[in-house]
């Protein structure tokens, strides 16, 4: 029918069946400007990496890590976090089994309703909004963990068995990362160390767990794992493939290569643009893209803080004043999203359309 264009096929059917991508697949030319291409260039320095237990000892020289950090890359690895490393295998194991699984059990947590009306939750891709929208080489399972008493559970993969039990123990550790590393950044910004943690609204906040799946790709020079973006969220704590790179980040105008935690279990925390808007422009959401390989899928778990949906985004009013006025406007961070994807599916940054 006219609006068949809306509906894609899951991407890791697509690579166990085509030789070649889609068209629908190749990036355009604005992404394959400059020398590298896709293949980026290799980080100047290791990945910025902070101890969370020295950071809240609290230890000056580990806060100046963070400082430093977040005015260069706005992105880090934390490392003595507190999350069982064995419960983070548990669960990327668990997701890995979840991906396996036919296509028609997984499809029974499509996030597509009556097989065509988009919504956020779900086992799927991103909404196709146009029809020449270029499309991204990557699966995804995406469920609302937080805050616990709106979860719908039946979205929840049921297998396998362990699965819902082991995201529940995840999210509760990454609660307390997520707050330390929130709790160090006010102080930071010479606020009080709740003066962020305490922008989340009467339920805490929102948390989202994204399960991202990249199968293998033929053509790594022409196809993106995930499009330029930043994240929309406050901040966003990432567990990737110990084993396959794909992330990169751009800086000044190029892009780098993030590689495979060396500390195996480290967490990549990063800046989101939300906390952009909360900073009024201090920290800054870093855009960063996946790119694919042609011969190891790849997975990784990011855990995305946002904001009660009903509550709005504003820079803190200490951060404002007549040096710097407000940098952006405030908006409703269910808006936000919204407008997050409208924009993310042209390849715009959503915060461009809230700078004063
Ligand atoms: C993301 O940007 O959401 C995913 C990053 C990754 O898979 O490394
Ligand atoms: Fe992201």
């Amino acid at each position: 029918d006219e609006e068949s264009w809306r509906v894609t096929s899951l991407v890791q059917e697509l690579a166990a069946t085509v030789r070649e991508p889609p068209p629908r697949y190749l990036v355009p030319e604005q992404d394959r400007r400059g020398d590298q291409q896709l293949a980026g260039a290799e980080m100047p320095e290791p990945v910025p990496t902070v101890s969370l237990s020295r950071l809240l000892a609290p230890d000056d020289e580990e806060a100046a890590k963070l400082r430093s950090a977040l005015q260069s890359w706005g992105f880090f690895l934390v490392t003595d976090h507190g999350v069982e490393a064995a419960l983070m295998d548990a669960l990327m194991a668990a997701s890995r089994e979840f991906f396996r699984e036919p296509l028609q059990e997984k499809q029974a947590y499509s996030n597509l309703v009556g097989g065509r009306q988009w919504q956020l939750e779900g086992y799927g891709n991103d909404p196709v909004k146009t029809q020449d929208q270029i499309l991204d080489w990557s699966d995804r399972l995406h469920l609302r963990v937080e805050p616990e008493d709106e979860r719908s559970l039946e979205r929840w993969p049921g297998h396998p068995e362990r699965f819902r039990g082991l995201l529940h123990e995840y999210t509760v550790s990454c609660r307390r990362v997520k707050d330390g590393v929130l709790r160090a950044m006010a102080t930071i910004l010479e606020l009080d160390d709740d003066a962020i943690t305490g922008q989340f609204g009467d339920n805490k906040g929102s948390t989202y767990a994204r399960f991202n799946y990249y199968p293998a790709c033929p053509r790594p020079d022409l196809v993106l794992g995930i499009r330029p973006h930043s994240d929309v969220c406050v901040l966003t704590l990432l567990l990737m493939d110990g084993h396959v790179a794909g992330l990169q980040v751009l800086r000044d105008g190029a892009w780098y290569r993030v590689p495979p935690p060396a500390h195996g279990h480290a967490l990549l925390v990063n800046v989101g643009v939300s906390l952009e808007i909360m900073s009024n422009g201090i920290f800054r959401g870093p855009v960063h893209r996946v790119v694919t390989n042609s011969d190891k899928e790849r997975m990784s778990l990011a855990m995305f803080y946002s904001v009660d949906l009903d509550k709005e985004i504003e820079p803190i009013a200490q951060l404002v004043d007549e040096k710097r006025p407000a940098q952006y406007k405030k908006i409703k961070c269910r808006d936000f999203v919204a407008a997050h994807y409208e924009h993310f599916s042209k390849r715009e940054r959503v915060i461009e359309s809230l700078k004063i």
